[in-house]
């Protein structure tokens, strides 16, 4: 009888603590997304007028979290910085050609690089790091997702430092005006921020070179 007692506690004690470890390993896989996405083919035609696109443009910083589905990421990436020509250039220019702007996807299952010519993501960082993105402003974790502009040195083989700096810096504002063009045909909100955590970016961010802006991208929140 009193080992019937004891097994019953320990079953009322333990258990619940079990299924607890289980239910936060669960939620931590959950957060982690898929090592590669494999972007739906891009919409290249129709949307706005430019006109009109260039009449709505402007800043917005209140977002819904709703996500973002993969056509609209898509959609969005190739205004960014898709391939628009067969011969692999791009909707936003760069200087020489250099095409040194990742575009860097953040968002709660994780962080991901765009690759423009193969129309997908591929993981860089697992899990959620909007929140590391700016000791400034909630913006980047607010919107469901953050692009990050960041400028890769090792596709700038031939620019000294201050060319470096220069043009990254002019280029990912090619890449934000397009993004901004987009949300502006799309009805989404949208905000480039310069006030980034630069070094903490760096470090997390596994290739050599600055983040230049994010910009994060939503719905507007109701
Ligand atoms: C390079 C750059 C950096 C910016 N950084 C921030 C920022 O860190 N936070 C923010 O709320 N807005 C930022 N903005 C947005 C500007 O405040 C906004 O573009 C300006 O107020 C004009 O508004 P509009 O975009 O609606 O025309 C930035 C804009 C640019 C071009």
């Amino acid at each position: 009888m009193k080992k019937l007692i004891v097994a019953a506690l320990m079953a009322v004690l333990i258990l619940p603590c079990m299924a607890q470890v289980t239910k936060l390993e669960v939620s931590a896989v959950k957060k982690e997304g898929p090592s590669s996405i494999e972007l739906p083919k891009p919409n290249m035609k129709g949307g706005l007028p430019l006109y009109d696109a260039l009449s709505n443009r402007q800043t917005q910083r209140k977002f819904s979290p709703k996500p973002l589905d993969e056509q609209q990421l898509s959609d969005m990436l190739w205004c960014a910085g898709g391939v628009n020509r067969p011969d692999g250039k791009l909707t936003s220019p760069t200087a020489r050609n250099a095409q040194e702007i990742d575009i860097i996807v953040f968002m709660e299952k994780g962080a991901y690089l765009y690759l423009p010519k193969e129309n997908m993501l591929k993981m860089l960082l697992p899990e959620d790091h909007r929140a590391e993105m700016s000791q400034y402003s909630k913006m980047p974790v607010e919107a469901p997702v953050t692009l990050l502009f960041f400028a890769n040195y090792e596709k700038m083989d031939g620019f000294d430092e201050q060319a470096r700096d220069f043009y990254g810096a002019t280029d990912a504002g090619f890449v934000s005006q397009n993004v901004y063009l987009y949300c502006a045909a799309n009805k989404l909100s949208t905000v480039v921020m310069g006030a980034i955590d630069r070094e903490r970016l760096s470090e997390l961010i596994p290739i050599k070179g600055k983040p230049i802006l994010a910009q994060p991208v939503g719905y507007p929140a109701k």
